[in-house]
């Protein structure tokens, strides 16, 4: 997981009681399995930082709209790769990652 997300995870998060558990697996049942009842958002990285681990987005989503919880919001840091490759169809927050935009070349 990228520095940035986890200081915000590990840190800010629980200091307004909000629970994070962090998974190692890029098992998409991993992912099922981790979710409780309290859930409101699954956050992944389309290709994580630093061990480039690929998860397979589309089964994950498929995977938490079958679980039918209300309220569960799945977010995906796609920086890493191409945005060319990943469009929501949802909500999208579009910045250029760093890598278009050349801050870390
Ligand atoms: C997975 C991930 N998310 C977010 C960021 C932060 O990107 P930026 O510096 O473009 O805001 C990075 C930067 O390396 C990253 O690897």
């Amino acid at each position: 997981m990228y520095g940035g997300t986890y200081g915000m995870f590990r840190k800010d998060l629980p200091a307004f009681g909000i629970e994070v558990t962090y998974l190692e697996s890029n098992e998409v049942s991993s992912v099922i399995a981790a979710v409780k009842p309290n859930t409101r958002l699954i956050w992944l990285e389309t290709c994580s930082n630093p061990f480039l681990n690929i998860l397979d987005v589309e089964e994950v989503a498929k995977a938490v709209k079958a679980l039918g919880q209300d309220g569960v919001i799945l977010g995906v840091d796609n920086t890493f790769l191409t945005p060319y490759i990943l469009v929501s169809r949802r909500l999208h927050v579009k910045k250029e990652p760093c890598f278009i935009d050349g801050r870390s070349i």
